[in-house]
């Protein structure tokens, strides 16, 4: 007697299919028909990680100290640039041995954290549009997650009093994301200073995504969530160094915040992965002991793509203005098409392939998501044939 091999978990068929790959698979076959395609549906910066991060890597790459198993929660001197970084950008105060944990890139403490704090059942509050991340992390752990919809008319913020007492009330976790990924919002104090105050009153986590906090215009500065009084007590905060100095393929991140929710992600990863590659953790510290000035010329160049972009769709019927961080456009599609048609048709008929807003969420419909992170003649040749879109 032989027994059928059962295939997927039940867990992985609550994950709803990843509209990306659906994209991505459109993208290959246009390129196969030999379609010049320009991609800007992935935020993933053009520019090159800053030399000095590269020469560290490459001599600590070669000490032999650095090729065993790595420590599970990150060199000390890691966790020590870290804080510092956080005490000179924010002004806020984070014990380097309890309350920050280094991730092999913000994904991997955004993925594992709801396994790590989550019961079935626990209802995890997320914003739609969003990093979808946050959705599937929760459905893992068997998690319930909650949408809070994002809408143009509330500056793309979740209306915390929308929010059912008793969905509160089961909640364990509730995500934010300023500057946000696929709005480019940012939230002002006044909003954090809700959000802390909403997690405290109803006993839920405030988990915090903050990979895009350098990339910022016009002397704006994201806030961190530890400038808020009292998110010490309720909150997370993820960040990354894939954006700020463009090491998206370095995989390298951290999460801190409140001890004993760190000590758990901590307790968690010791039993899934082994570290962060050394050399790539000394490549970190070099990145965070400088670089200001590379992230604003980075930012700069961002800007002036932005405007580019802005100024290419407001001649084309838009009325869109330049972000005031991220590098991403958010934009409405034109009257007759929903998201994943208008992309269909922007691939078809012009070859650039931006992201529908539905990829996002449901409430990410009716809008597209474009990314300046194509060198720039890429960009201005993708602008060139948008001009030329029959809408
Ligand atoms: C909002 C948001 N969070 C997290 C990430 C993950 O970044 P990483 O894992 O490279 O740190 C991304 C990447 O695009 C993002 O947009």
């Amino acid at each position: 007697m032989s027994r059928t091999v059962s295939a997927g978990a039940q867990r992985l068929g609550r994950i709803p299919p990843y509209l990306f790959a659906e994209i991505d698979r459109k993208v290959q076959e246009k390129k196969r028909a030999g379609v010049d395609v320009i991609s800007l549906g992935i935020g993933d910066p053009d520019l090159p990680t800053p030399p000095r991060i590269v020469s560290v890597l490459q001599e600590t790459a070669a000490d032999p100290a650095n090729h065993r198993y790595p420590s599970y929660f990150g060199l000390a001197e890691l966790r020590e640039a870290i804080a510092d970084w956080y005490r000179q950008r924010f002004g806020a105060s984070l014990d380097p041995n309890k309350q920050i944990l280094p991730t092999l890139g913000s994904k991997d403490g955004i993925s594992h954290v709801a396994l790590a704090l989550v019961d079935p059942g626990d209802v995890v509050l997320a914003p739609d549009p969003g990093y979808t991340v946050y959705v599937t992390g929760a459905l893992m752990a068997g998690g319930e997650p909650y949408i809070m919809p994002l809408q143009a008319e509330n500056g793309w913020l979740p209306d915390l009093d929308a929010i059912p007492v008793e969905v509160a009330r089961r909640a364990k976790l509730m995500w934010l994301n300023y500057p946000n990924n696929p709005t480019a919002a940012v939230a002002d104090r006044e909003f954090l200073t809700r959000a802390v105050g909403f997690c405290a009153e109803h006993g839920v986590i405030l988990c915090h995504d903050a990979p895009y906090s350098e990339i910022a215009f016009d002397g704006y500065r994201p806030l961190s969530l530890f400038e808020i009084p009292g998110a010490g007590e309720v909150g997370l905060e993820f960040h990354s160094l894939s954006k700020t100095f463009n090491m998206t393929g370095w995989r390298i991140g951290w999460v801190c915040g409140r001890a004993d929710l760190i000590g758990l992600i901590g307790q968690l990863k010791t039993n899934i992965d082994s570290g962060i590659f050394q050399a790539v953790q000394w490549a970190a510290i070099e990145a965070l002991h400088g670089g200001e000035d590379e992230t604003r010329a980075a930012c700069a160049t961002y800007a002036r793509r932005h405007q580019l972009v802005a100024d290419t769709l407001n001649s084309l019927g838009w009325k869109i203005k330049p972000p005031r961080a991220t590098f991403y456009v958010w934009a409405p599609v034109p009257d007759g098409y929903d998201s994943i048609g208008f992309a269909g048709h922007v691939l078809d008929e012009v070859g650039v392939n931006i992201t529908p807003g539905v990829g996002f969420g449901a409430h990410g419909e009716g809008y597209f998501r474009l990314s300046v992170t194509a060198p720039d003649p890429r960009l201005e040749e993708a602008m060139t044939r948008l001009r030329k879109l029959k809408l």
